[in-house]
């Protein structure tokens, strides 16, 4: 099984750390495809923690080569932040590669993050505030700067150059802004040049190259398909595509090489900043959800909006996805509730409608239909096996398949390595 992609089914945070992290010890590449260090994954080896956000979770694993591919947004400040705060704890980050084709988010970057957000006033969507959505722009619009310019100071200078021509115009005019120093820009960036110089690599030449060994590789998805800025609730989105289909542009992999999709599928479901999200719940239960599941962002510190189980949003994400399995995590949250709603299908303008609606304004107007699923009171942080859940437990699990779309491979019970439980090999 040489090639597999692992992302969020959901809005972010499903536990994709966890889960690559999990697999990272028999995987021999795990490769981010898209985001930047907009992402905060949370890893737990022990009695430690990590949070990594622009490092592939791989990273954790020692015999791994964690790859940063062509479809990140690379913030160098933050790479090598994020590689001497694990040097300091002890891991070794020498294999990392990082393509030479990635998109660098510079300082203007994020000004302009925060300044669009700002005169959007009540419209923002909430971003992280990291320069994702600007260096993405900037790509698209052909005046981007990759980690390859680094390395020759005259392109360099012409590029940055290009880039603040326009945006020193909106700075200045629009947002009422100092304008940016080019030589400020690129005095900066060149002080990272040498350091990152020995990572860089032809990551999609080497990626190839493994699968075609039977090495195998695994894409670990940013953010989650509702976030995807083309199958998500756009323009509640995120700027790049998280769906699998990006991990082959990302990494420059083709789909053929792809043997399995696996989805990680929260136990409920939770969403950071603005947006529609129908099962939300304002009340105590959400309360306790977002205290029992520790709802709280790893890279903003924002607490996560938190609802019920939506199946609608899971069968989109095995449709757009092609998923073939899914990773299920946090059950354990569930724990001690004595009923569980769970939405099985959409109420919109008086119809019920089973499946996602591609129509913003419908999606605005979705009201959650219920089911409601008998609880478990067990502690279950210690399940090793499916059989040693509790019955209603399992029966929450498989009822969940049966509206999802694809099998349930994994379930998590705990935030560590070895609080999970492993019903179909992933490899
Ligand atoms: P990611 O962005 O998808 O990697 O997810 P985050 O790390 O942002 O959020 C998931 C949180 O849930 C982290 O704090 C994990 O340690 C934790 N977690 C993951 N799986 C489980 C699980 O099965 N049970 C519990 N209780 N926590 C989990
Ligand atoms: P992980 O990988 C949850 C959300 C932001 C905002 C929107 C756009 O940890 O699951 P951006 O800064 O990307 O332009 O913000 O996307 N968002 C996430 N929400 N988990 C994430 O990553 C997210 N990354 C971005 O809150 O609503
Ligand atoms: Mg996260």
């Amino acid at each position: 099984m040489p090639a597999l992609v692992l992302l969020g089914a959901q809005w972010g945070d499903e536990g994709k750390g966890k889960a690559t992290d999990l697999l990272g010890g028999s995987v021999d590449y795990v490769v981010r495809y898209q985001g930047g260090n907009n992402a905060g994954h949370t890893v737990v080896v022990g009695d430690q923690k990590y949070a990594l956000h622009l490092l592939p979770s791989g990273i954790l694993s020692p015999g791994c080569t964690p790859v940063i591919g062509n479809g990140v947004v690379v913030d160098p400040a933050v790479l090598l932040s994020e590689l001497s705060g694990l040097n300091a704890r002890g891991v070794d980050t020498s294999k990392l590669l990082v393509s030479g084709n990635a998109h660098l988010i510079t300082p203007y970057h994020t000004t302009v993050d925060k300044v669009t957000e700002r005169f959007l006033g009540k419209r923002k969507i909430g971003t992280t505030g990291r320069g994702i959505g600007p260096a993405y722009a900037d790509k698209i619009n052909r005046v981007g700067i990759r980690v390859q310019d680094l390395f020759d100071e005259s392109i360099l200078r012409q590029k940055v150059e290009a880039a603040l021509d326009m945006k020193n115009q909106l700075l200045a005019k629009l947002y009422n802004r100092r304008a940016i120093e080019v030589e400020q820009v690129v005095g900066e960036l060149l002080g990272y040049a040498d350091e990152i110089r020995g990572y860089v690599a032809d990551t999609t030449l080497i990626l190839n190259n493994a699968v075609d060994e039977g090495k195998v590789v695994l894409f670990e998805g940013g953010q989650g398909t509702l976030l995807d800025v083309d199958h998500g609730t756009y323009p509640f989105v995120t700027s790049s595509n998280p769906t699998a289909g990006g991990a082959c542009t990302g990494a420059g992999v083709g789909p053929t090489k792809i043997n399995r999709v696996i989805g990680i599928l929260k136990a409920y479901t939770t969403r950071v900043g603005a947006g529609p999200f129908p099962t939300e719940l304002f009340d105590e239960d959400g309360d306790a959800l977002r205290t029992i599941g520790g709802e709280r962002g790893v890279t903003t510190g924002r607490d996560r909006r938190c609802g019920w189980f939506d199946a609608v949003i899971a069968r989109y994400a095995t449709r757009v996805n092609g998923l073939t399995d899914f990773f299920l995590t946090k059950l354990d949250v569930l724990t001690g509730w004595e009923r569980i709603p769970v939405c099985v299908a959409y109420e919109i303008d008086g119809k019920r409608v089973e499946e996602l609606p591609y129509s913003q304004t419908d999606f605005h107007h979705a009201k959650p239909v219920y089911e409601m699923l008998p609880g478990w009171s067990e502690d279950i942080t210690r399940a090793k096996t499916f059989a040693d859940l509790p019955k209603n437990a399992q029966g929450y699990v498989k009822a969940l398949e049966e509206m999802s779309g694809a099998p349930i491979s994994a379930i998590g019970v705990g935030p560590g390595r070895d609080e999970t439980i492993e019903i179909n090999s992933f490899l």
